[in-house]
């Protein structure tokens, strides 16, 4: 695909974004790979290894958790801003990985700001997660689990905000005693913790043992993001910033508590990489067609049965990264109006809607009903979201298999209808349409004058 078709994506910036619009999983990682040509630079600043970001190219399929989707492409930086959590054994996992696939890592940064996850970490996620399941079913579901996954982001945001015991990327890589004294300190403070909820104690010393090597591999990589950022803007280049999870799960505007613990949305852009949010032009929103969630929380349009088995099958919505089952709904129309409105989207990439294909009906959710009352607005408290029944439009089914279509003209009448319901709905142009999870299997509908604000 021809990278100059998206330099019209900031006609008057040279920032854009990538976000997710739900619950994640809505096929960011496609898109940023897709954009990241048309950029120098491409940039995560939220989440960590808990993402999960598929590439899928000449019949290669990359799956990313810490490294940018942009890696694929020869010149493009790709950075680890300081708002995201870096797990370093599985950076470096990650790193070998895609080398050994021949993917050239060199163009990767890490921010000298960005905190550590540590192995206690992901120790407490899980310790933490396995006692709300207990209390949950000892309780008759009062309390209930987030649904991690178990990759130790909580906790390491959490410790970012204590301070006392956090370490930083600029920690790890310099050592010495400053290093050794933060881990140590840390399992004294958590190990009680751990051990009180069934989980065994953790060594400091062979925690710092094995940091040891990691920190020498990861030392090359580590620079002060922020000026490297605005050094590209300031020589005429652009940056991409890549979401990690989604506006749903973001830690305030999301379906707290059932959310991660970073600012996902496109609101954590300027905290999370130093660069202003004034300097974003365009913010691509993308979205399923329909809903997916993994882990716990309420999702007013969820269904089950053979339905959902069958949308879960056709997308293969499994985890990247947990292999959980995804659950399954239907578009939620007032979700993603509010998300549009919080990350001030300018352009929509609506995907899967291949694997809508076949159904006899498409239902859309358009408003809810609370207590008998109808709202077309998105509800910030959880326990009331549990309570919300969704109020559907009924599109009529296509039959076609779509996913040779490269333009919307290509497109039956009656899959046009939902990228046009939701075109009108959020107001925002849908400027590319996915119908498989290939590169090329895309649909530009780039307007005219492009895709930035
Ligand atoms: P991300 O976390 O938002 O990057 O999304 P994931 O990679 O976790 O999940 C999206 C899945 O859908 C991946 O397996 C993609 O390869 C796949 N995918 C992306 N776009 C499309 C599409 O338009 N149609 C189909 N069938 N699959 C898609
Ligand atoms: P990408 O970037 C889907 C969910 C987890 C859980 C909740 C909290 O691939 O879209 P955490 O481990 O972050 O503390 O888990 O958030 N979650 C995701 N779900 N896609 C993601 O990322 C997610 N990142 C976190 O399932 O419900
Ligand atoms: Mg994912």
């Amino acid at each position: 695909m021809d990278p100059t078709r998206f330099d019209a994506l900031c006609p008057n910036g040279r920032a854009a974004a990538v976000v997710g619009l739900q619950w994640g999983d809505e096929g960011k990682g496609k898109y940023v790979d897709l954009l990241a040509p048309g950029f120098d630079a491409v940039a995560r600043y939220n989440g960590g290894a808990n993402a999960g970001h598929t590439i899928v190219t000449g019949g290669q399929k990359y799956a990313l958790h810490l490294v940018p989707s942009g890696i694929l492409h020869k010149g493009v930086r790709a950075v680890i801003g300081n708002g995201a959590v870096v797990d370093p054994f599985q950076l470096v996992k990650e790193i070998d990985a895609l080398a050994a696939r021949g993917v050239d890592t060199a163009a990767l940064v890490v921010s000298i700001r960005a905190h550590v996850v540590m192995p206690y970490h992901k120790a407490m996620d899980a310790r933490l997660e396995a006692v709300m399941e207990e209390m949950g079913k000892a309780q008759g579901g009062r309390t209930t689990a987030i649904g991690t996954t178990k990759r130790g982001i909580g906790p390491t945001y959490a410790e970012k905000a204590l301070r006392m015991t956090a370490v930083r990327m600029g920690d790890l890589v310099r050592g010495g005693s400053i290093l050794e004294d933060r881990v140590r300190l840390a399992i004294g403070v958590h190990n009680p913790a751990i051990v009180a909820s069934g989980g065994e104690a953790l060594d400091a010393a062979a925690i710092i043992d094995e940091l040891a090597p990691i920190a020498e591999r990861l030392r090359p990589f580590v620079t002060d993001t922020t000026y490297l950022l605005h050094d590209v803007l300031r020589a005429g280049g652009r940056v991409l910033f890549e979401g990690g999870n989604a506006t749903l799960l973001d830690i305030d505007h999301g379906t707290y508590p059932y959310v991660t613990s970073s600012s996902c949305s496109a609101l954590g852009i300027s905290t999370g990489s130093g660069v202003p949010g004034a300097m974003l032009s365009g913010v691509v929103g993308i979205m399923k067609a329909y809903t997916t969630r993994v882990g716990l929380g309420p999702m007013p349009t969820e269904i089950h049965g053979e339905l959902a088995q069958t949308i879960r099958d056709r997308g293969g919505e499994y985890g990247t990264t947990t292999g959980r089952p995804r659950r399954i709904g239907w578009l939620d129309l007032v979700a993603l109006r509010y998300s549009a409105m919080v990350n001030g989207v300018t352009h929509v990439a609506m995907t899967m809607l291949d694997v809508l294909g076949g159904l006899d009906e498409i239902r859309v959710c358009s408003a809810y009903e609370v207590d008998g009352v109808r709202t077309e607005r998105f509800l910030p408290d959880a326990a009331d979201l549990a309570r919300a029944t969704p109020v559907y439009e009924v599109l009529p089914g296509f039959a076609e298999d779509i996913s040779g279509c490269r333009s919307v003209g290509e497109l039956p009448a009656r899959a046009r209808a939902l990228v046009d319901l939701v075109e009108r709905a959020l107001g925002v142009p849908v400027a590319f349409v996915g119908v498989g999870p290939d590169r090329e299997q895309t649909i530009l509908n780039l307007p005219q004058g492009g895709v930035g604000r």
